[in-house]
């Protein structure tokens, strides 16, 4: 096989990263600018900011990627760039430059699914676990339970009917004062909090299925701290109690699909997995099944793009036909990929 080395571009959302990933040799290069900084003032993303940050930064970290990769726009095989969900105008900006830099290098270029990007960025790891596994896909968008069964072939078992994990924990975080995104910062208090002191719901979890639903948790944080008076120690109680619940519901789910599916493998991907208490308590369950857990390194769980340069390298290797479209969908479902 000829050597295959890719250009990754991601820009779905509030992060612009670009990364060089080769087959032969892994991860060349990845740099990335989070705009947290612009967005926090509104306490959320504002999308015509994100395109405009994107478009500013994207060109100058593609230079500083190929140059940190000693890699010449010649010596590059193919680009891979986020083509959805995500904010479309964001989306839009990573397409265009990556369809014309491909255009005009005379590369092909590859429309990325970013939740397969999520679902395979622990293979970045040494000692990457091997198809099929379960995915617990937890991001600021997204949460779902997917049976991987190869490169481009995922059945999604569960999935959120509400609000994704990260959405409750930066909604819950925002309650407690803590600033956008909060999840980190959640989770952070909660270690000062006193297990035991409430006691929150684990929703959907006493019927069968393996559906999702988080946004009572944060009405549930809501009341609870209506009635307190607002210590620091109230508002670490309530976010431990919070974290607990949401990673309860998490791993009680996880259990079931690893059960149904007879899963041996589970991977962990998108932000949320940068979660230690999660981390721990599905180390603790995928032992009790016989089944050996894996997880990206904590900036690989969040928006990167090592991770679409390598779904980009997979396809690649595949032989995934590249087209000459500026592909940008804000919706797409991950279930509908073919390889
Ligand atoms: O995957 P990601 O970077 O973006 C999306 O594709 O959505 O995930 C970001 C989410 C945010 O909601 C953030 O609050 C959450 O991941 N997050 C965490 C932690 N670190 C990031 N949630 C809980 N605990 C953490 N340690
Ligand atoms: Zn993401």
């Amino acid at each position: 096989m000829p050597n295959t080395r890719i250009l990754g571009i991601e820009t779905s959302c509030d992060e612009t990263a670009v990364a060089v990933y080769d087959h032969r040799q892994g991860l060349l290069a990845h740099v990335l600018h989070s705009q947290i900084d612009l967005h926090a003032y509104y306490g959320g993303v504002v999308p015509e900011l994100a395109s405009r940050d994107h478009i500013q930064r994207l060109l100058p970290l593609v230079r500083e990627a190929l140059s940190q990769a000693h890699t010449q726009p010649a010596e590059l095989s193919a680009i891979a760039y986020t083509a959805g969900p995500g904010l479309l105008g964001a989306l839009l900006v990573g397409a265009g430059v990556a369809r014309s830099l491909a255009w005009g290098w005379g590369l092909p270029a590859l429309a990325i699914h970013h939740l397969e990007g999520h679902l395979l960025a622990p293979l970045l790891e040494p000692d990457p676990p091997a198809f099929p596994f379960l995915c617990l896909l937890v991001s600021g968008g997204h949460t779902l339970l997917v049976d991987v069964q190869a490169l481009g072939v995922y059945r999604i078992l569960g999935e959120s009917i509400d609000d994704a994990a990260g959405e409750a924990f930066d909604k819950t975080a925002k309650l407690l004062g803590l600033g956008y995104p909060g999840g980190a910062a959640l989770a952070a208090l909660a270690l000062q909090g006193e297990p035991g002191r409430f006691s929150f719901p684990r929703p959907m979890t006493d019927r069968p299925g393996l559906d999702f639903s988080f946004s009572g948790l944060k009405t549930h944080a809501l009341t609870t701290l209506r009635g307190l008076a607002g210590t620091d120690q109230d508002r670490a109680d309530v976010a431990h109690a919070f974290e607990a619940a949401v990673v309860d519901t998490l791993c009680i789910k996880t259990r079931r699909a690893l059960q149904q599916i007879q899963a041996q493998r589970v991977v962990v991907a998108g932000g949320v997995g940068a979660n230690q208490r999660l981390r721990q308590q599905l180390a603790e369950l995928a032992h009790s099944e016989g089944a050996s857990v894996h997880y990206p390194r904590i900036a690989f769980c969040t928006d990167n793009a090592a991770m679409i340069a390598l779904a980009g390298c997979l396809r690649l290797a595949h032989g995934s036909d590249p087209d000459l479209s500026i592909c940008a969908q804000a919706r797409w479902d991950l279930s509908s990929l073919r390889v």
